[in-house]
């Protein structure tokens, strides 16, 4: 895993404090906004979804957006995803993959259904202040692929999880986006377990209704399956 930011952008972020996902990593090179991930509804706003029985908690993909391409990569190689802005808020990101089903393509297909597994999640440390994320301050994230992953199509989900306000229900902010993805390359693994959006996730989950503050969180249980790492 790798978390990367300047200070340039540590700069713009203060005056900004949301953000969304344009840019896809893969083979070694950062995409154009929007070239293999689909557009956001909050490509201007920044804003963040809030209700996670929303469809808009898959991919919150803008209504009549424009198609985007698809990225070859090989099973085991890095993606990633370089938000607009900084991420300015505490709390996690994770990344899932979803295989697309035959028949359809990556870029035809709309990830309904039990078809997401998770394939990174970020821990935090823990000191006196609480839980502390190496993600804060930063702008690009990127894993590797799971070697094991079958060839065939894919989309990508990155989600980072702001739990500022996260006390209350509804007040955990997802901010999130898809990439389409051909693996080339892949192995013979069995990816899962598997979970759908919306449906896998409650606005209840201790991850998602968790007051970061006080008292003092000593762990944190991130929504979600567990990790499929190939
Ligand atoms: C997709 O690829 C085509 C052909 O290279 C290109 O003309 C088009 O602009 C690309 N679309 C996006 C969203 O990058």
């Amino acid at each position: 895993m790798k978390y990367a930011g300047s200070l340039l952008a540590f700069a713009a972020g203060l005056a900004s404090a949301h953000y969304n996902f344009p840019d896809l990593f893969s083979n070694g090179a950062l995409s154009s906004d929007w070239q293999y991930v689909r557009e956001t509804t909050n490509f201007q706003s920044n804003g963040p979804v809030t209700d996670v029985t929303s469809d808009q908690i898959r991919c919150y993909e803008l209504a009549g957006r424009p198609q985007a391409n698809t990225s070859t990569v090989k099973a085991g190689s890095t993606i990633g995803f370089k938000a607009d802005n900084v991420v300015t808020h505490p709390g996690p990101i994770q990344f899932y993959m979803a295989k697309v089903p035959s028949g359809q393509t990556a870029a035809t297909f709309d990830g309904s259904g039990s078809v997401w597994f998770k394939i990174h999640t970020e821990e935090p440390t823990i000191d006196s202040t609480g839980l502390v994320w190496a993600s804060t301050n930063q702008q690009e994230f990127q894993v590797p692929i799971p070697a094991a992953t079958p060839s065939g199509d894919y989309l990508v989900r990155i989600e980072h999880i702001a739990l500022h306000q996260a006390q209350s229900q509804g007040g955990a902010q997802f901010y999130l986006a898809c990439g389409q993805l051909t693996v080339t390359n892949g192995g013979s693994g069995s990816p899962g377990p598997k979970i759908a959006f919306p449906g896998g996730y409650s606005a209840t989950d201790p991850g998602i209704l968790i007051n970061i503050y006080y008292p003092v969180p000593t762990s944190y249980t991130p929504p979600g399956p567990a990790v499929w790492s190939g």
